[in-house]
């Protein structure tokens, strides 16, 4: 007799996915079950691909069906990750952009607290998280240090509901942690931290979710890449040679086979100086050209020059981003950012 479907499914009740501590029909991890004659094909979804669950609830699902129809029935199994499908966590998120650098100090979060903000005025919905726990920044950039996010509980499970400034939704590290504490964690109590701020936060419908994240290459960049659908990245850097070569390899981790986050460009920050009193003159004082070399070798463009202004150290300093202030020039550079960007992620 031929096999049915709700055979199948039957039968695939007493394949467990340990890690949920139930089965996984009920689980929804079952997906695009074929079965024709004495073949049965189905994609199984999993929270990631890069997981010893993946064979082990595969071997488990071929060796039930074998012993429940017999070993001549072939079973084809697709393993599919979550993000994939656009399920899991942050289904609710559009566009998570990324924003790494190969090194600290080079303007980081504040490139990322001001295209946050750049983004809330040009009318999209906007979330920052701030994921780098060794110098969490962004509840300075946005001036509300010391804050604590709520909380709320839906189905026995506390969820934290991020601040929210300047339409902005903000989460940071810094809001659980000291810093000093921060330096002595293990890299996966970072990685759970780091997943806790995604996954246990209520951050609702999104346009875009940016992430500040710690700068080089670790384990938060590799969880981001392997657990998240990522948009793309925006890669930060100095004109310096020092702080290009270190972006390059952050940028070529985003693109191993393992990860493949898209580059969606360069954001040179501190690119030239302009005198108060000569604002025509622009003075490259950490030389020039090795943003642009590095757009020609990733081929990908330089999305926007910020120049060394004394405005957007202080008003980072007080809480305040310059993208917040319309008579401010460099407002419209981050203005032109968001277009920018808006271009790459529309090819
Ligand atoms: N374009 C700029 N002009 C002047 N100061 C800047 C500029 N960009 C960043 N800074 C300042 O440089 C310091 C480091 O910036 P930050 O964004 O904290 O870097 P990172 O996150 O990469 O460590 C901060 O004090 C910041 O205000
Ligand atoms: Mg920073």
């Amino acid at each position: 007799m031929a096999i049915t479907k709700q055979q199948v499914i039957n039968v695939l009740k007493q394949v467990i996915f340990f890690a949920k501590q139930n089965n996984i029909v009920d689980l929804n991890m079952v997906d695009d079950l074929v079965v024709k004659e004495d073949e049965i094909s189905m994609a199984v979804i999993f929270p990631k691909l890069a997981d010893n669950s993946v064979p082990i609830v595969s071997n488990s699902i071929s060796k039930t069906l074998k012993a429940e129809f017999g070993n001549h029935i072939l079973v084809d199994i697709t393993p599919v990750a979550e993000k994939d499908r656009g399920l899991g966590p942050l289904s609710g998120v559009k566009n998570i952009i990324a924003v790494i650098a190969g090194k600290g100090g080079v303007g980081k979060s504040t490139v990322a607290a001001n295209l946050a903000v750049a983004l809330a005025k040009a009318g999209h919905s906007v979330g920052i998280l701030d994921a780098d726990i060794m110098g969490p920044s962004v509840p300075i950039l946005f001036g509300v240090e010391g804050e604590q996010p709520g909380i709320i509980e839906r189905q026995g499970k506390q969820y934290m509901v991020p601040l929210e400034k300047y339409g902005v939704h903000i989460l940071s590290l810094g809001f659980f942690v000291k810093p000093d504490q921060a330096l002595m964690w293990r890299g996966s109590m970072i990685n759970n931290a780091f997943n806790q701020l995604m996954k246990d936060a209520e951050w609702g419908n999104l346009d875009f979710l940016v992430i500040d994240m710690p700068p080089g290459t670790g384990d938060i960049q590799l969880t981001l890449g392997q657990s998240y659908k990522v948009r793309g990245t925006v890669l930060v850097t100095t004109p310096q040679r020092v702080a290009t070569a270190d972006v390059r390899r952050a940028a070529l981790m985003c693109r191993q086979d393992k990860l493949t986050i898209p580059l969606l460009g360069i954001v040179e920050n501190m690119a030239y100086f302009v005198p108060l009193d000569a604002p025509d003159k622009k003075y490259y004082i950490f030389g020039k050209g090795q943003a642009m070399l590095l757009a020609e070798e990733l081929n990908i463009p330089i999305l926007a020059e910020i120049p060394i202004v004394e405005a957007i150290s202080e008003s980072g300093d007080s809480g305040n981003p310059i993208a917040l202030d319309d008579s401010s020039i460099i407002a419209q550079t981050f203005a032109q950012l968001v277009t920018n960007l808006q271009t790459e992620l529309n090819k």
